[in-house]
Order: structure tokens, then sequence, then C-alpha cells
């Protein structure tokens, strides 16, 4: 920027690289902090469409690897169709429980992890791996980008979702093949995340498996390396 630009100018396509104003800035890290899963506290009202193109908007707006955009969104609001989801939900959640050491199957299962039906609104998230061409720039490489691209736009959706006051469950437990049977997803696209969506009685303060006690979240500075990766000290020390 020239030093005799005014703040919000734009010069050969910039646009000014200062920090956002304070209350701005407060507002993007309160989106961020603020965010939750919620899979009981769903209220049956419509959602505002206004606030939902804004939501996908937003996660249209995400990065992606070569700006391949392999995102795609299926709004699902028939409840059969939901109703589907929702008892492959309850076969794979049936087989996840007993995956787990004997001692947590009980608490496993009393935990409530999907708003698949309570939620007037489901948003099935897929990503194309060849939606930027036979050779995407970025993609060379590392071939799982256009995940990575995808769950980015999920995130997006999620954070504008919470600005919004509207809640995203996201719902992992559920058998890919037959998501994408149901929704018609061709072959060659992932299922990258079901999303339940709706209004809210109210956001947990904390993750709800915090609150029930499942898992805590650790302190930053267990993921925090210097320089290189080091492993992580035993607990004693
Ligand atoms: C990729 C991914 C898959 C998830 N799948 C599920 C799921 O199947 N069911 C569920 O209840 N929560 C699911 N979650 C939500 C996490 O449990 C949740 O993000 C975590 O406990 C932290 O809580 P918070 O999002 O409220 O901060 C998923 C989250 C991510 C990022």
């Amino acid at each position: 920027m020239s030093h005799g630009a005014k703040k919000h100018d734009t010069v050969d396509g910039l646009t000014s690289g200062e920090a956002f104003a304070a209350a701005e800035r407060n507002a993007v890290y309160r989106a961020i902090a603020t965010r939750r899963d919620v899979r009981g506290e769903f209220l049956p009202d419509p959602i505002c469409e206004e606030a939902l193109s804004r939501m996908l908007t937003a996660a249209h707006q995400a990065p992606s690897v070569g700006l391949s955009q392999p995102w795609d969104f299926i709004l699902i609001r028939d409840k059969e169709t939901r109703a589907r989801i929702a008892r492959i939900f309850a076969d794979a959640n049936a087989e996840a429980a007993i995956r787990f050491p004997a001692d947590r199957q009980a608490q496993y299962r009393s935990l409530k992890l999907q708003g698949i039906l309570s939620a007037p609104l489901n948003i099935c998230v897929t990503s194309d791996p060849k939606r930027g061409g036979p050779v995407v720039l970025g993609a060379t490489h590392m071939t799982d980008t256009d995940l990575f691209s995808t769950v980015c736009a999920i995130q997006n959706l999620w954070l504008a979702a919470r600005a919004e006051g509207i809640g995203v469950g996201w719902v992992s437990i559920l058998h890919e093949d037959r998501v994408k049977a149901v929704l018609d997803i061709p072959d060659r696209l992932r299922l990258v995340g079901y999303l339940c969506v709706g209004h809210v009685s109210g956001f947990h303060e904390r993750p709800e498996l915090e609150k029930r006690g499942w898992r805590e979240r650790d302190d930053l500075a267990l993921h925090l390396h210097q320089e290189r990766w080091t492993a992580p000290k035993p607990a004693s020390e």
C-alpha cells in the first residue's frame, strides 16, 4: 500500500493488510471459541433462508487446492430420507459401541451423537477429487488435498452458522456406501461430512464430550513443537 493511501483503499487489487478493528476481531474469535457440535438442542423451527444462504456462501469461499472447489452440498429436508440416514447411523453406532473397551461401552451408548431427525435440515458435503481436472495444481503429491479443502468449507459453514445462531452437528458414524446410495452420490465422490443443521435452544459452553466425561481438551502446549516434532514427555516428568 502506498503511504498516501487511505486505510480501506485498494491498490492493484490488494486490500489493506491491517488487522481488523478490535470488535471485528473479537467477533471472529468468539465464533471460533463458542462454536459447538450440536446434537440434542435442535429446534424444529425452519431455518432462516437468508442465513442459510450466507452460510453456504461462506463455505464456498473456503480455500481449495488449485482452486478446485471439490465440494458439493446436498440439502436434505425430506423426513423419509433423513429417517433412512438415521437407520444407517443406528447400524453403524451399534457396531461402533463394541469397538471400545468393555468398561466404556455403556458410557458410549449413553452419548447422543447425532440430530439427524431433530434438526430440520441435513447437509451432506461431498468431495470430488477430479473436480479440478486430471492434474490439479497442489494435489500432484498430496492426493488427499481435495478432502482437506472440503473440510475447510465445512469449517467455514460451521463458524458462519455459529455467528447466525444456528447449530451444526457433524455425523461421521455412517456407512459411506449406504449414504451414497440413498443420496444418488456418484462413486467417484467421497462423503466428507454429514451435517445436522438448525436453530437451537442453546449452545453448550464447552464440548459436550468434555461435559459428559468422555475426553478433555488438551493444553495447547502439548501440541506445540519447536523446529521439529518431539515425542510427548512421560507424565512423571
Ligand atoms: C470429522 C469430525 C467428525 C465428527 N463426527 C461426530 C459424530 O459422528 N458424532 C458426534 O456426536 N460428533 C461428531 N463430531 C464432533 C466432535 O465430537 C466435536 O467436534 C468434539 O467433541 C469437540 O466438541 P465441539 O465441536 O463442541 O467443540 C465430529 C467432528 C469432526 C471434526
